[in-house]
C-alpha cells in the first residue's frame, strides 16, 4: 500500500450471513477498530442488516457497505434495493460485480457498469470486483480478461468519478477456497490494473485509486499481501465473520 496518494481500505463482505440481531452484535464487537485511523474499515452486510449495523457504528469511523444494488432509481423491480434507499441508511460503499453475483445471477459487465454509475451518482463509492477464473489463468489470458473487465465496468466514467471508485481484484479461484494468491501473484495483477487506469486516465488519477485484494485473505496472510505497493487493502469474506480475525487483518493494515 502507498498512503501518500490513496486510502487503505479493509472491507468485510459478510455475504448471506448474520441475522439483524447477530449483525448488530458483530458490528458492536468491531467498534474498538475505531481507534485505527490509518485504515478505512467498511462492513458490507446483507441489505436487511444495514439499518441495525448503521445504528451500531453511527458514532464511529467504521462505514457501512452494501453487497449489491439496482441501477434504476425506482420502479417495478421486485426484491431489489435502489441506491437512494442505501444512501438513506448511511451506506457509503457498494460492492458491484462480485463474482458470485456474476455467476449466480448472470450479472454482466454492462450491469456492473450501470450499477457503479448509479452508486457514484448517489455520492457513494462502488467497490468494483474483477478477477479471472482458474481456467483463464491457466490459459495465460489473465491480463486480457482483467483489461476487458476494467474497460467495460468503468465505461463512461469521468476522471473525477474514477478517483472515487475502489477496485477489488478477486481471482475467482481464490475466493472461499483457502487458496490465496501469493503476494507476488496479487501484486502483479493489482499493478497491471493500475497501469490500465494510468493508460486511460493518466498517472495522477491512477495513483489515487485504492485497489484491494480479495480471495481467502486472513489474519495470517494479510500482512504480506498488504506490504505490496499496489495492494491498498482487502475485501474479506470468510474471515470477516470473526471479530478476532477481521480485527487482526485491520491491525495488519495499520
Ligand atoms: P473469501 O471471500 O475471503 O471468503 O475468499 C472474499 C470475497 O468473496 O469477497
Amino acid at each position: 500500500m502507498d498512503r501518500r496518494y490513496r486510502k487503505t481500505i479493509v472491507a468485510g463482505n459478510w455475504k448471506m450471513n448474520m441475522t439483524p440481531s447477530e449483525a448488530k452484535k458483530l458490528a458492536v464487537s468491531l467498534l474498538p477498530l475505531n481507534s485505527v485511523r490509518t485504515t478505512s474499515v467498511v462492513l458490507c452486510v446483507p441489505a436487511i442488516d444495514i439499518p441495525a449495523v448503521s445504528k451500531a457504528v453511527k458514532t464511529s469511523h467504521l462505514s457501512v457497505g452494501a453487497q449489491t444494488c439496482h441501477y434504476a432509481e425506482s420502479g417495478a423491480f421486485t426484491g431489489e434495493t435502489s441506491v437512494s434507499m442505501l444512501r438513506d441508511c448511511n451506506v457509503k460503499y457498494v460492492i458491484v460485480g462480485h463474482s458470485e453475483r456474476r455467476r449466480l445471477f448472470n450479472e454482466t459487465d454492462t450491469d456492473v457498469n450501470l450499477k457503479a454509475l448509479a452508486v457514484l451518482g448517489a455520492g457513494m463509492h462502488p467497490i468494483v470486483c474483477i478477477g479471472e477464473t482458474q481456467e483463464q489463468r491457466d490459459a495465460g489470458v489473465t491480463e486480457e480478461v482483467i483489461n476487458l473487465q476494467i474497460k467495460l465496468a468503468l465505461k463512461d466514467m469521468t476522471a473525477a468519478q474514477i478517483r472515487r471508485i475502489v477496485i477489488a481484484y478477486e481471482p475467482i479461484w481464490a475466493i472461499g477456497t483457502g487458496n490465496t494468491a501469493t503476494p507476488e501473484q496479487a501484486e502483479e495483477v493489482c499493478s497491471f490494473i493500475r497501469s490500465v487506469l494510468r493508460g486511460i486516465y493518466g498517472a495522477r488519477v491512477a495513483r489515487a485509486v485504492s485497489i484491494l485484494y480479495g480471495g481467502s485473505m486472513n489474519e495470517k496472510n494479510a500482512a504480506s499481501l498488504l506490504k505490496k505497493p499496489d495492494i491498498d487493502g482487502g475485501l474479506i469474506g470468510g474471515a470477516s465473520l470473526s471479530a478476532e480475525k477481521f480485527s487482526a487483518i485491520v491491525e495488519a493494515s495499520k
